[in-house]
């Protein structure tokens, strides 16, 4: 008898939970952008001394897993030591890669938090990577205001099953109007994957700056690069500064897609080598905002050979599949001209094994379906593009260009597209730009930032957020969970959090009025 009752203790010091349970509430958590299914847990999840953290042994997966890591420990006294094996599914945040069955889409995660533990699932490292935005997000705001330190830590109880609406998720910096440094692109590739956002689309070249080194043509960076819109003193990436750019965005699984603008947009390249010129003469350095008024010789062989280096010397330093041609606004060039130019273009970068994008000015000159426009002002050259089979990326200015003002007191911006408030950058809907267009034609959107009146990464943040935060969810979210005014009670919460991060965003009267 003594022996029962002392089994039946032990089995019930067994069964007494390691933790108090805790309720929870997953109402004060903000996501943006908003999970596509969210349901609530009654208890959520208390981290304590013995909360281990298991990351597998890939390599790409303990970084990530680290990353996470150090946010925790940087706030508590926890130890949350990282280990490579699961000994045990309690009193654990698990950091797993299991099969693709389960979640098809690569950016696909399944977030689970209850009392036992918090697991974080996804088919690829990158799943696992926008899972821990949405993990990082339910933590409290203390948590990114660095330098609290919290006692205690409880995560709300929740499982998400989320993936993402669009597969191309992007901004453009122009770093070519005015040049945008190493560290403050950084800085923008911290923020941005915040959002999910997936891609970052360098405009490299343009009338006012070449910013990237070319090696065989070292004096587009020397001449080209020497300065900017307003006379300033420009600068460019070299090759190393460029791979390091392009390693960090990686990190952050984020790619970087190259553009030269061509054949228009091209004054920079003028100025710094005359043979590119049919006259064979020069251009002058060009400071001003004026658009339209350059173009590459396309009667030179020169040009092509030209072209090939560019292509082929930033296409070694990019892993990434995508090469942009821009052809926007070739307004100096003839209609003729501008065909028989891209179609000398397109089998240069092919050659290279890059997917061509373009500016949806290119459907002139004729795409194939292996291509990509860019659509920005007109819905009908687009529809043109489309028709021959190219996917196009929603950039329509009115609604997503960044360096559109906010309101006509705006201190920086620029008006020719209107006004973008925060609602109408919102208002996006790009299955309605498009109606009939399959839903699958739509890689994705991009959010453009155009630098004329961008001078440094205050104003860089200023117009970029948080509109760009509206677009990101536009990408990632179902289109039947956009509503607006979900979106700007959480917008209206998030606030603070942009500022710890040091963001400096605008704030919008239109999200703290109640209506
Ligand atoms: C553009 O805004 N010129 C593409």
């Amino acid at each position: 008898m003594r022996y029962i009752i002392l089994i039946f203790l032990v089995f019930l010091v067994g069964c007494i939970p390691e933790k108090p349970l805790v309720k929870t509430s997953l109402e004060d958590t903000i996501f943006l952008p908003q999970p596509n299914e969210v349901s609530i847990e009654e208890y959520g999840f208390l981290f304590d001394n013995r909360t281990v953290l298991y990351s597998g042994t890939s390599p790409e997966i303990r970084d990530i897993a680290n990353e996470f890591r150090a946010l925790i420990t940087k706030n508590t006294s926890f130890p949350f030591a990282l280990s490579e094996n699961i000994t045990s599914r309690n009193n654990a945040v698990l950091f797993e890669i299991v099969n693709a069955d389960s979640i098809p889409n690569s950016e696909g995660y399944i977030l689970e938090v209850i009392p036992e533990r918090v697991s974080l699932q996804a088919s690829k490292p990158e799943g696992l990577y926008r899972g821990m935005q949405t993990l990082i997000q339910m933590l409290p705001d203390d948590f990114i205001n660095y330098g609290a330190s919290l006692d205690s830590l409880v995560l709300p109880g929740t499982i998400i099953k989320d993936a993402p609406s669009y597969e191309y998720r992007g901004m453009m910096l122009d770093v070519a109007r005015h040049f945008i440094a190493v560290d403050d692109l950084k800085k923008v590739i911290d923020d941005i994957a915040t959002y999910k956002i997936n891609k970052l689309h360098l405009h490299l070249s343009d009338d006012q700056g070449w910013r990237i080194e070319i090696k065989s043509w070292p004096k587009l960076t020397e001449i080209g690069g020497s300065t900017e819109v307003g006379g300033g003193t420009g600068g460019f990436y070299t090759q190393e500064e460029y791979k390091d750019i392009v390693a960090y965005a990686a990190a952050h699984f984020i790619e970087i897609i190259p553009e030269i603008d061509m054949p228009g947009h091209t004054n920079a390249a003028l100025a710094s080598y005359p043979e590119l010129n049919c006259d064979d003469k020069a251009t002058e350095l060009y400071t001003g905002m004026r658009v339209g008024f350059s173009s590459l010789c396309v009667d030179k062989e020169r040009t092509y050979q030209f072209i090939e280096d560019v292509v082929r010397e930033i296409s070694a330093l990019t892993p990434g599949n995508y090469f942009h041609i821009g052809g926007d606004e070739s307004h100096a060039t003839s209609a003729a001209d501008y065909k028989k130019f891209l179609q000398k273009v397109y089998p240069i970068v092919k050659r290279y094994r890059k997917k061509i994008i373009g500016w949806e000015d290119i459907s002139n000159a004729g795409v194939d379906s292996t291509m990509i426009i860019q659509h920005w002002t007109s819905e009908s050259i687009a529809t043109k593009g489309l028709s021959q089979g190219a996917k196009v990326i929603i950039s329509p200015a009115s609604e997503m260009y960044l360096d559109i003002k906010y309101t006509k007191d705006s201190r920086i911006g620029l008006t020719w597209a209107g006004l973008t408030e925060v609602d109408k950058a919102y208002s996006v809907r790009p299955l309605e730009l498009f109606p009939d267009v399959p839903k699958d034609q739509i890689l994705g959107l991009e959010s453009p930032l155009w630098s004329e009146t961008v001078t440094n990464l205050d104003d860089l943040q200023y117009l970029a957020f948080p509109r760009l935060i509206g677009h990101a969810e536009i990408g990632w979210t179902d289109e039947e969970h956009l509503d607006w005014q979900h979106y700007k009670y959480r917008l209206s919460k998030h606030d603070d959090r942009l500022k710890y991060k040091g963001i400096n965003s605008y704030t919008s009267p239109l999200i703290h009025q109640v209506d």
